[in-house]
């Protein structure tokens, strides 16, 4: 029988957590006899060792059988060169499926390339819905759902989103979420990891020196990379204001720098102030454990990333995010989760930090969030083998 060919995309960080699940699944498929072959590209958007190879090495992902080198760029670049270095691999490979996740541009772009090559498309992580068409990565989503011939779903609201726009409900696969096999995964041997030593490996350079055992006894975790928090100067400038003076007051501060922060913060002229501050401990982007482990101690989570919030949610950590919407509600302590959305107004931070004194971690797992997502896809292409 021949085998059905299964091409799947990764271009950038939070891609590669939903990826090496579904390569395990689909080798533990082909090695109980399931019909089916896979191809690995990395369309390269992120390309520094700590954002991309470094997430290959922890999480045991293969290299990718094709590389694209794409990189850095305004949108129109990203996207448009990543449809023209995609399109000849579609067309010498001629997979039976794509299979995309996320919503980086990438995502997006190989959508489009995908059905142009009339390729059926599969969407990882589908339905999600911020309804703030603001975010490049809502349009990324909206699009690839709309061409997408197989939706996999993380939960219900994402399937009446889908519903709601049409989306004919046998393309619907409601299988949970994958990143949460990635947690489930790692979990032990991040449990093993020494925080002290995680900090000490990637304490940012120039940083002046810390006291790090002292850091890992109480802290919060701060990450940020939305361009509507760092692009423009005056956001940012309020948020370092208030977390040197406000949040570094209470507790450590462990804030992992994403390079389009960093480049930022230097810009406006910031970092000075960010590591003259002895509370705040400047950290380069964490592997993927060690992210985890630091997430395990925290008192608190500060973010503007989507995973982290679905990882507090299922970890325990208290999660204030950074932003004014989300699309992913199950996370929302209204809904059962930890995390409540402040945007990047000083006052509804100040509150919500305020509050959290009063929120002790604990742990809320939303319905198939079980570490076993990607063998529920992995059964899908098995199906549509046969
Ligand atoms: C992208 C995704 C975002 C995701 C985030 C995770 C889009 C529209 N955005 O945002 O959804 O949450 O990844 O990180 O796809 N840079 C480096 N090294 C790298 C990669 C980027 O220095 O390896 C710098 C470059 O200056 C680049 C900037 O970061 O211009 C932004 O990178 P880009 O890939 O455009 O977007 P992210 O902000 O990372």
């Amino acid at each position: 029988m021949t085998p059905l060919r299964i091409m799947s995309v990764v271009a950038a960080r939070p891609n590669f957590m939903k990826i090496a699940p579904l390569i395990r699944a689909i080798d533990g498929a082909m090695r109980s006899g399931a019909p089916l072959c896979h191809t690995l590209v990395h369309t390269g958007q992120h390309y520094d060792r700590e954002m991309s190879a470094a997430f290959f090495e922890a999480l045991a992902i293969p290299e990718p059988d094709v590389d694209l080198g794409i990189g850095s760029g305004s949108h129109a670049e990203q996207v448009g060169r990543t449809m023209m270095a995609f399109e000849p691999v579609v067309t010498e490979w001629r997979p039976d499926w794509i299979v995309v996740p996320g919503d980086v541009n990438a995502t997006c772009a190989c959508a489009l390339t995908a059905r142009k090559e009339h390729v059926n498309l599969a969407h990882i992580e589908a339905g999600l819905r911020s309804f703030d068409e603001t975010m490049p990565e809502e349009i990324n989503r909206i699009v690839t759902d709309r061409l997408s011939n197989l939706l996999f779903t993380t939960d219900e609201t994402a399937d009446r989103n889908l519903a709601r726009e049409g989306v004919p409900p046998e393309r619907i696969r409601r299988v949970g979420n994958i990143m949460i096999d990635t947690l489930e995964h790692n979990r032990a041997p991040a449990e093993a990891l020494d925080p002290v030593a995680i900090l000490a490996a990637n304490l940012i350079e120039d940083a002046p020196p810390r006291d790090l055992e002292r850091a890992v006894e109480d802290y919060a975790l701060l990450t940020l990379h939305r361009p509507s928090n760092v692009d423009d100067r005056a956001p940012l400038e309020r948020l370092v204001g208030l977390f040197r003076e406000e949040l570094a007051a209470r507790r450590r501060v462990l804030w992992t720098v994403h390079p389009r922060t960093l480049e930022r913060l230097n810009r406006y002229g910031l970092w000075d102030a960010v590591l003259a501050c002895d509370s705040i401990v400047p950290l380069k982007p964490l592997g993927y454990r060690e992210m985890l482990r630091l997430n395990m101690g925290a008192r608190l989570m500060l973010t503007d990333s989507g995973g982290l919030q679905e990882e507090c949610c299922v970890l325990g950590t208290p999660c204030i995010t950074l932003r004014e919407n989300t699309e992913r509600p199950i996370t929302l302590k209204e809904h059962g989760g930890l995390s409540v959305l402040t945007g990047n107004d000083v006052e509804r931070i100040r509150q919500a930090v305020e509050d959290m004194e009063q929120t002790p971690r604990h742990e809320y797992r939303p319905p198939l969030w079980d570490g076993h997502t990607a063998e529920r896809i992995a059964a899908v292409f098995t199906e549509l083998s046969g």
